[in-house]
């Protein structure tokens, strides 16, 4: 098994003859963080597009590489549930162009892949711990400490722990060695909004449920600062002004 730790080593690798043309590779790397690919965009389109990676993988003679990518949920425009893989792909946020641009890349140019579009990944922290924060761990951080915490009621995902992810890896990589073309969602079995994610580890940590405050993820409230009423509430105050004596 040989280490590369920058896409860029891999041309110079090729050219000097030191590769073998791999079985099978995991792409995980990335520019993952929206907020950040939303500040430089051409350097998440840069990153997130791995073009030296798949143009080395096809310059081997014969090569039959599979090579297994991980995209994202953020490929869709986020309207609806249950998203399919071949519902349309309609990103709102420069991550998701990338990966989109990145998968239509593979498409194009390999023979052999699997793009596994994940949901929100969670689980331990990894024995060299990663710098961005994780998802579980920055939830608990709040009310670990007793503080309040506001949490979107209104933007879901199936979360999916870490060995699931790497279960789905390992079964692709067995199961389709050649002439493979995979388009997988990569989902846990829960579609669970924001809050409702928070409100299940204040569950398992045995925190106060009141901890946990709802807040939308509309532009609406972020902009402005107007939530709007529910449907439920409206129909109350609705009927309670109209019972009022005039
Ligand atoms: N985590 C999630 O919830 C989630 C959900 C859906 C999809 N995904 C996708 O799954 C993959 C892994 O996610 P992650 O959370 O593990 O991401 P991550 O923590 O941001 O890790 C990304 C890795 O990519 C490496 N990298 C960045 N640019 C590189 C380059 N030019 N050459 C070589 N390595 C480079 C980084 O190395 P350095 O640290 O050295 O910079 C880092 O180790 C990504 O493709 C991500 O888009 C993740």
């Amino acid at each position: 098994m040989q280490a590369i730790s920058s896409l860029g080593e891999l041309t110079l690798c090729k050219s000097s003859n030191s590769c073998l043309c791999p079985d099978v590779v995991v792409n995980c790397a990335a520019l993952s963080i929206p907020r950040a690919c939303e500040m430089v965009p051409a350097a998440a389109m840069s990153v997130n597009v791995q073009s030296s990676l798949v143009n080395w993988l096809s310059s081997f003679e014969e090569s039959s590489s599979l090579l297994i990518h991980l995209s994202t949920d953020q490929v869709y425009e986020g309207v609806k549930s249950f998203y399919k893989e071949d519902d349309e792909t309609a990103p709102v946020n420069v991550y998701g162009k990338s990966k989109v641009a990145a998968e239509q890349f593979i498409t194009e140019k390999c023979s052999n892949f699997a793009i596994l579009r994940s949901s929100i990944i969670f689980g331990p922290q990894t024995i060299s711990p990663v710098p961005k924060s994780l998802p579980i761990q920055w939830i608990d951080g709040v009310p670990s400490k007793g503080n309040t915490s506001e949490f979107f009621h209104d933007e879901f995902r199936c979360p999916i722990y870490v060995k699931d992810v790497v279960a789905v890896i390992l079964a692709v990589s067995k199961r389709w060695i050649s002439q493979t073309k995979v388009l997988l969602n990569v989902g846990g079995p829960d579609r669970v909004s924001r809050l409702q994610m928070a409100e299940i580890v204040a569950d398992v940590r045995g925190y106060s449920p009141s901890l946990i405050k709802s807040v939308s993820a509309s532009s609406l409230v972020w902009t402005l600062g107007i939530a709007p009423t529910s449907f439920r509430d409206g129909v109350r105050l609705k009927l309670e002004t109209e019972a009022k004596p005039s």
